[in-house]
């Protein structure tokens, strides 16, 4: 078992990674706890392969369990699904001393921390991340909330957990395409901060998405370290946390041309963004010509989404997307922000893009699309 330590001060915690730590949750957790018992909120198709081995591992370490199980997908990341989990944690009469656990993708650990945000004002949770997406990025840094009609995450809380269980051996039951979308967050690390783990990635993350566990578990780990560093430095996003969004802008838009539905997952989204972002760099004269095409060579060793053209269906002209990116919240003063690069592994904000250099990309990208 690795350990990364986010060093937050008083906010500080770990993220433990390795295989089979749900089978050790009631050892990790119960030094955390005031009576030995947690409530666990998680979806039904985690409930259906994971809940009963995650109730065995916290009794082995003589701590009870209460669940709520939620529908999966997106559409409980709302309003109804907080009331919901707010409401039953009081029905329970969870007090501030207790800790609840997200047991999920990014969708639980959000809906579930923005919950613990504001319950009693703030209650500890414990972040169990059962997707790669959540356990590299959405699990750590404390970033909660829900969506609204107005768009996805627009109401949430800075609020750190007290713990990650990074289980790897999970990632075993999700579906290739899921996984896969996950590692569009694996790959944005690399490109954002560390060209050593980007080349690692190219010689090492075939094997990894075939199922090798301790390349699974290094992948996790370097990444969260990644994560952790940016964090401390920035845990309100005030300067450097907006390098994770490498991706985020052009992702954003195409996530809300597409109805936030199947023909986009919000990994794919990244690492298309990511494409789009270096190929942006690239016309710029800010990077080499060569690199937006080995990030896409990857993203197609890989076999994930990496062009437009891997989107199926219709998408909307090049100023409907732009009218989309505005929306984003990295707009600042009406100007919005975008993550590029000078290279792979160097990656900086900025707000000095000519808005004809982003329309010319996504005209070009729109054009190569099959008709
Ligand atoms: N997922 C981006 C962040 O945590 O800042």
């Amino acid at each position: 078992m690795d350990t990364v330590h986010v060093p937050l001060g008083a906010r500080a915690y770990d993220v433990r990674i390795g295989q089979d730590l749900i089978a050790r949750a009631g050892d990790e957790l119960a030094p955390l706890l005031a009576r030995p018992k947690v409530w666990v909120v998680t979806e039904e198709r985690v409930a259906d392969l994971h809940l009963g081995r995650l109730m065995a591992g916290l009794a082995a370490g003589g701590v009870a369990m209460e669940a709520l199980i939620l529908p999966p997908g997106e559409s409980t990341k709302s309003w109804p699904h907080l009331i919901r989990v707010v409401e039953w944690l009081l029905t329970e009469k969870v007090e501030r001393r207790d800790v609840v656990v997200a047991f999920g993708g990014g969708v639980i650990g959000d809906l579930v921390g923005f919950a613990a945000a504001i319950l009693r004002r703030g209650v500890r949770f414990v972040q169990v991340p059962t997707s790669l997406l959540a356990q590299v990025d959405s699990s750590v840094g404390g970033k909660t909330g829900i969506n609204t009609e107005h768009g996805k995450n627009l109401v949430g809380a800075f609020h750190q957990p007290a713990l990650v269980l990074a289980d790897v051996a999970v990632l075993g039951t999700l579906a290739p395409r899921d996984f896969l979308a996950g590692y569009g967050e694996v790959v944005k690390y690399g490109l954002l901060g560390d060209a050593v783990f980007f080349d690692w990635l190219e010689s090492n993350a075939p094997a990894m998405a075939a199922g090798d566990l301790t390349l699974r578990a290094e992948a996790v780990r370097w990444s969260v370290q990644m994560k952790a560093d940016i964090v401390a430095r920035d845990e309100t996003e005030q300067g450097d946390r907006a390098l994770l969004n490498l991706g985020h802008t052009f992702c954003h838009a195409l996530e809300a041309a597409t109805g936030y539905s199947d023909r986009l997952l919000h990994g794919e989204g990244v690492a298309i963004g990511c494409a789009l972002a270096f190929e942006l760099s690239a016309r710029m004269g800010l990077c080499a010509q060569e690199d937006p095409s080995r990030v896409r060579a990857h993203l197609a060793a890989m076999g994930t989404k990496r062009d437009l053209s891997d989107i199926e269906g219709a998408l909307p002209d090049a100023d409907a997307l732009l009218a989309l990116m505005a929306q984003d919240k990295k707009v600042v003063d009406g100007k919005l922000r975008f993550i590029l690069a000078r290279g792979i592994g160097e990656a900086f904000v900025t707000a000095d893009v000519p808005g004809n250099a982003v329309r010319n990309l996504l005209v070009d990208a729109l054009r190569a699309r099959p008709r």
